[in-house]
């Protein structure tokens, strides 16, 4: 196990660290940036069938399913297609409207998962057509899916999910990119640019990465909190409840995320000089009304971790701490503001003596019910 680790002290460590290599793999020989082109075999092969959709229903649970909120901001803003997202234990059984012109998108890391195996059999029956994003090849939900696509992300062992997420994150954007080439909704150089951007981001991880050190003191600093709230909009929404699953799987510290915007609602009552609250604030995501946000919980003086935007200063000086992560494209900024979330709750949770790569309760795929 010691070699398999290959120096790192857990599993989960080396699988964040991994990710730049993991990303690259998942674009390698699917992206062609200089030709402009992105080549799909699943896609491709039923491209009147995926683009023509009236509906993409994506299903998954876990992780994966916040993967799917991602994709939901990606496919509707890139490829103009309605997207729901939903868990794959409620669509199975809530007797769901479901007809042959939908397209369901199912997400698994493990393809193994139960609720969401059941999920495609149901979508099959009625008569939708299933594409498959699993990690694991040849599993159970790549072979029952129509079609599919792989994510390449090479065998994750940590129970909590990282590299998988990311990856799956990359398939989807290269998914609605494609899409939306094809039904005329990107202009050919957003398109390109989305490419570039797309094979910077594994060396803008590599610079997140660098911030680890620094990630450290602040998990030091908040790793006896009881509580921490997670605050993100737009494509940040998942990258916050994401961020508080993290927190909660491995270090059993409550954590909830939020879209900033409905702190107002309910999270701002338990706002007070014990809460820490991370806040994505990246330049390009509403940035103006996200710094509000940060304003109100200044003002009830809770504990601000913000992420964001090299150069900021806004945030910087009203936060406790800042983490920088590299402009990119807006679409593509889960990719970076995961990685210090990810990092964070991995530091809180090997402080806290946790077994960080097998957390109590849980299991790294869950086949049953
Ligand atoms: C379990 C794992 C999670 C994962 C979820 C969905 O709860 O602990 O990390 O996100 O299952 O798994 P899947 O393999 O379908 O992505």
């Amino acid at each position: 196990e010691q070699i398999e680790k290959a120096g790192y002290d857990h599993f989960m460590l080396k699988e964040i660290y991994e990710q730049p290599d993991a990303i690259t793999d998942t674009y390698r020989g699917r992206m062609l940036v200089e030709e402009g082109i992105i080549r799909m075999a699943g896609v491709d092969d039923n491209m009147a069938r995926i683009a023509n959709a009236k509906r993409i229903i994506i299903v998954a649970c876990g992780t994966s399913w916040h993967a799917g909120l991602v994709a939901e901001y990606i496919f509707e803003d890139l490829a103009r297609i309605p997207v729901e997202v939903e868990y794959a234990s409620e669509f199975r059984y809530r007797n769901p409207v479901i007809s042959e012109n939908d397209v369901v998108i199912a997400i698994s890391q493990s393809g193994e998962t139960a609720d969401t195996m059941a999920a495609i059999k149901l979508a099959k029956e009625k008569g939708a057509f299933v594409f498959g994003v699993c990690n694991v090849v040849g599993s159970s939900i790549s072979r029952e899916a129509h079609a599919g696509a792989y994510t390449h992300a090479g065998p994750e062992i940590g129970v909590a999910s990282t590299k998988a997420f990311t990856t799956q994150i990359t398939v989807l954007t290269l998914m609605a990119l494609k899409l939306a080439k094809h039904r005329g909704t990107i202009s050919d150089s957003t398109f390109r640019f989305h490419l570039q951007e797309l094979e910077r981001i594994p060396a803008k991880i590599t610079k997140v990465l660098e911030e680890n050190d620094h990630i450290k003191i602040i998990a030091e600093k908040y790793k006896n909190s009881p509580n921490c709230l997670y605050l993100g909009r737009g494509y940040n929404f998942p990258v916050a409840l994401e961020g508080a699953l993290k927190l909660k799987e491995i270090s059993y510290i409550h954590a909830e995320g939020y879209p900033a915007a409905e702190m107002k609602h309910g999270p701002i009552a338990l706002i007070d000089e014990s809460m820490p609250v991370v806040v994505i604030a990246t330049s390009k995501g509403h940035y103006d009304k996200v710094v509000s946000n940060v304003q109100e919980i200044k003002a009830r003086q809770g504990k601000i971790i913000g992420i964001v935007t090299e150069g900021d200063e806004a945030v910087r000086e009203l936060a406790d701490y800042v983490i920088e992560i590299p402009e990119t494209i807006e679409s593509l900024t889960p990719l970076l503001t995961t990685i210090p979330l990810q990092l964070l709750s991995y530091h809180i949770a090997v402080m806290l003596g946790k077994n960080v790569d097998q957390p109590r309760n849980l299991a790294k795929s869950v086949t049953v019910e």
